[in-house]
């Protein structure tokens, strides 16, 4: 089982300013609690305890007020910053001490799903030992993402940033799963046009050598936008519609670590301290006075 998780939680977030002028994107809400929350809780769902951070330079202590350490969670988090963004696989170039020998997963910051069998998906893919795994949605606009092509098997057959043109409708979402060649690979990486390291040229050195494989995410779940202000909303609304009609939380990380007994009662009355009055501690106490 892949035990480190790394978010990217860097980037400028210039489509949603000024709302980001100040704040960092993903301690922007999406409904009831900062988006860092969702892509978190997927790691923990996926049951990684160890987890890296890449924030913006200058904006650590912003992430630190929400998410100090990992001890409430039972998890163990560790901060490093990015002093400018240079593409997604300069995760694994920051991030190669704290990965160590191991596998590793990664999730951008600002990617949220929600679906039923998402945590037996997570935990299978989670099982991965050599090559890359990508997680596809079908989307409507294909053209504002890295693009896969596949096979009936579910193979890759080819795979492309942003394609001008038709590829596929099927999205190339922003969780993966790596073997340890990722940080060899991701350092012979060069930039592209843009000036940044590319997700899928890293993506493409796996497919070559006949090691990337894909799962998909059905219809029956979902993973939304949270690149513009509009999509913002339209993911607040979603989660808000899903919690008040059922009165679970999505993304309440408290209630994955007690499900995933890694805290205790004590723990999340810790928790219940830190953030106050307010209804996401109801929410919590409800979870120890069942
Ligand atoms: C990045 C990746 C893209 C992926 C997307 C998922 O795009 O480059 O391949 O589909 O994340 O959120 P960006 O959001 O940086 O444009």
């Amino acid at each position: 089982m892949i035990k480190k998780g790394i978010i990217l939680a860097g980037g400028k977030g210039t489509r949603m300013s000024p709302l980001t002028k100040a704040v960092n994107k993903q301690l922007l809400p999406i409904y009831d609690k900062p988006l860092i929350f969702y892509p978190l809780s997927i790691l923990m769902l996926a049951k990684i305890r160890d987890i890296l951070i890449i924030v913006n330079k200058g904006q650590l202590n912003q992430y630190k007020k929400i998410i100090p350490d990992g001890k409430k969670l039972g998890i163990k988090i560790t901060y490093l910053e990015q002093d400018k963004p240079r593409g997604l696989p300069d995760a694994f170039v920051i991030g190669e001490k704290f990965i160590g020998k191991e596998n590793v997963a990664m999730i951008l910051g600002d990617n949220f799903f929600y679906g039923q069998n998402l945590t037996s998906k997570l935990l299978d893919n989670a099982k991965i030992k050599k090559g890359a795994r990508v997680i596809l949605h079908k989307v409507q606009k294909p053209e504002l993402y890295g693009v896969a092509k596949i096979n009936k098997k579910n193979k890759i057959i080819s795979i492309k940033e942003k394609p001008k043109k038709y590829l596929s409708d099927l999205a190339i979402t922003g969780l993966y799963f790596f073997d340890n060649n990722v940080i060899k690979y991701s350092k012979k990486l060069k930039p592209s046009k843009r000036g940044e390291l590319e997700i899928t040229d890293l993506l493409n050195q796996y497919k070559t050598k006949k090691q990337l494989s894909a799962d998909l995410i059905g219809r029956g779940g979902a993973w939304l936008d949270t690149g513009s202000i509009e999509d913002f909303y339209k993911t607040s609304m979603f989660v808000s519609a899903i919690e008040n009609r059922q009165g679970f939380k999505i993304a309440c990380l408290e209630e994955i670590a007690l499900n995933n007994k890694w805290i205790e009662s004590k723990h999340i009355n810790q928790s219940i301290k830190f953030y106050g009055i307010c209804d996401y501690s109801k929410y919590l106490k409800n979870l120890i006075n069942k």
